[in-house]
């Protein structure tokens, strides 16, 4: 039965240029699977964009010296670029300063207040004689109450995990001058976690969720207590209330609800502004949002129980495949500190599939893991071009010598022949456990696997020995049985390589899209006898050591 998907990736900060660290965590995962869902047959609608309020956003535009709009727009535009570069098949890409986002924003506020979830408290925060205002977390640092690490920043602490107020650091001070702050009374709006500890505790219970997750997640929803939503600022959505005069919500309050506005967007521009309540408020809709570790609590708790405690029947998140952190030759990305990799330059050099397939093969999946320059040249060389690449274009070249360009007829099939159609067939149903199951590291391998197999089979069946003795039927029926495999490989590699596995689709000489195929029935239906196929072409390049040298020492000098 078609099946409602709504998938999300969790908004990235429109605050500086994305990098691979974040396509391993919530995005090439969320593409991957949403291009395996829509071959499925499914009704898959994947919604992101960009988060552009809170602390983080007035932190980079200052230092940057840009108002926190002129820094979002250029960031907003640089990352969706950066997606379309990547392939990405987002439904829509939105962003939180749209006008859709501020009235469901608001209206979750207003319902959660309504049903008794939130409370107006007045609060000490931390305040900065020096600057004269109130320092919101991000710009306070302080000692970790948990773990006692000195430069914890005031929202979460980035060693131990642990999200807390500022004001529960030990000697806060202030970031950027490094001053002692005191305490000073403000007002804000709480939301009252506390109340949804059962209703949480109940829900978590029917999730399949990994284990570290669910861990996790059953920890925190014992320490649940009223947070705060609300903070003192000029840049960010206005609390819909009279009295709140210089309040604005708290970005983490907001930005999930970029989801739901993100599809709203989506609705109108289709001319059917209704069309995403169809997902969103379909309790059979299925709901699988893409995260990394760091983004957990608020995904698995904080997210959902604010759901549960507004006014409207929305979805609650279904799956939640929360990733480990991916670096950099065992370093974390960082552009400060020159340890990076330029990406207008990489993709004058690299395609899209080739760092798509190195980081799917290497997704940090159950472990933080890496992206190497030697390994992303093992990957691209010995794997794709010379595996899946190999493969197609010496049976692709042969086909054209021996089989006039079409595909030719499948005749009485030797065991051999049945054993390796049987073959595609299992690897084919292997890849898409493991995108359903969202390991896109193994449907890697098993993509090399099944183009191995094509490869030890033509070398088995020999053609062209076939070829020299005139064994016309033992020649087509191999290259039949190996343009069969091409096929699968095409169709099980798409939600990794999809420009490669279009190209290989045409190269079989099929001309409708192959992400408008399904996926059962594309593999289960022969390539027509007769079909004609283009000139071969290659799918791959090498790329040579000079080129990994030349990279590394890049690396190291800047
Ligand atoms: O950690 C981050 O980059 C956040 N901008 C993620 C937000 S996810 C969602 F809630 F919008
Ligand atoms: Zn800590």
């Amino acid at each position: 039965m078609r099946k409602k998907i709504l998938v999300t990736s969790a908004l990235p900060y429109a605050n500086g240029p994305l990098h691979f660290g974040h396509i391993a965590g919530a995005y090439l995962p969320g593409d991957t699977y949403s291009r395996f869902q829509r071959l499925q047959g499914n009704d898959v609608k994947y919604f992101c964009g960009s988060d552009e309020y809170g602390v983080a956003i007035t932190m980079s535009a200052d230092i940057a010296g840009r108002t926190p709009q002129e820094h979002v727009d250029i960031y907003h535009e640089v990352n969706k670029k950066f997606f379309e570069t990547l392939n990405f098949s987002f439904d829509h890409y939105s962003r939180t300063t749209t006008s859709h986002h501020k009235e469901p924003s608001q209206q979750y506020f207003l319902d959660l207040l309504e049903n008794g979830y939130i409370e107006k408290k007045e609060t000490e925060q931390l305040y900065s004689e020096e600057e004269k205002k109130f320092l919101a977390d991000r710009y306070v640092v302080g000692i970790c109450p948990k773990c006692q690490y000195d430069n914890a920043r005031g929202d979460e602490c980035q060693k131990c995990g642990m999200a807390y107020d500022a004001t529960d650091l030990i000697e806060p001070r202030s970031k950027i001058k490094g001053t002692p702050l005191t305490l000073k009374k403000t007002t804000h709006w709480f939301l009252m976690l506390d109340k949804f500890k059962d209703k949480l505790l109940t829900w978590l219970e029917t999730k399949n969720w990994k284990p570290n997750v669910v861990k996790f997640v059953e920890h925190y929803i014992e320490d649940l207590r009223p947070r705060a939503i609300t903070r003192d600022s000029k840049w960010g959505i206005p609390v819909p209330l009279d009295d709140a005069e210089g309040k604005v919500l708290y970005v983490w309050f907001d930005a999930p609800i970029g989801y739901i506005s993100s599809s709203m967007e989506w609705a109108e521009k289709q001319g059917k502004p209704d069309l995403w309540k169809e997902y969103w408020c379909d309790p059979d809709t299925k709901l699988v949002q893409f995260i990394g570790k760091d983004n957990i609590p608020f995904h698995a708790v904080i997210f959902p129980a604010m759901t549960m405690g507004q006014n409207q029947d929305y979805k609650i998140v279904d799956e939640l495949p929360a990733n480990e952190f991916y670096n950099l030759e065992g370093k974390k990305f960082s552009k400060s500190e020159g340890w990076y990799v330029d990406l207008e330059d990489f993709f004058t050099k690299y395609t899209p599939d080739q760092i798509r397939y190195t980081i799917a093969s290497n997704a940090p999946e159950t472990s933080d893991s890496e992206f190497c320059w030697k390994a992303f040249q093992m990957h691209c060389n010995a794997e794709l071009l010379g595996k899946y690449g190999n493969f197609a274009n010496r049976t692709l070249v042969f086909a054209k010598k021996n089989c006039s360009s079409a595909v030719p007829k499948t005749h009485t099939l030797t065991t051999i022949d049945e054993e390796f159609l049987a073959g595609i067939k299992n690897l084919a149903d292997k890849a898409a456990n493991h995108y359903e199951t969202f390991s896109i590291r193994k449907a890697s391998q098993t993509i090399m696997e099944l183009a191995q197999l094509g490869n030890v089979y033509f070398d088995t069946k020999k053609p062209w020995v076939s070829a020299k003795e005139g064994d016309t039927q033992s020649l087509e029926t191999a290259i039949a049985c190996c343009i069969e495999c091409l096929k699968t490989l095409a169709i099980i590699s798409s939600p990794i390589i999809p420009t490669a596995a279009q190209k290989l689709w045409e190269l079989l000489g099929y001309t409708t899209p192959l992400a408008e195929q399904n996926w059962n029935s594309a593999i289960s239906t022969t390539a027509p006898p007769k079909q004609q196929l283009p000139q071969p072409s290659i799918l791959f390049n090498r790329i040579e050591d000079e080129q990994i040298d030349a990279e590394l020492s890049n690396l190291v000098s800047s």
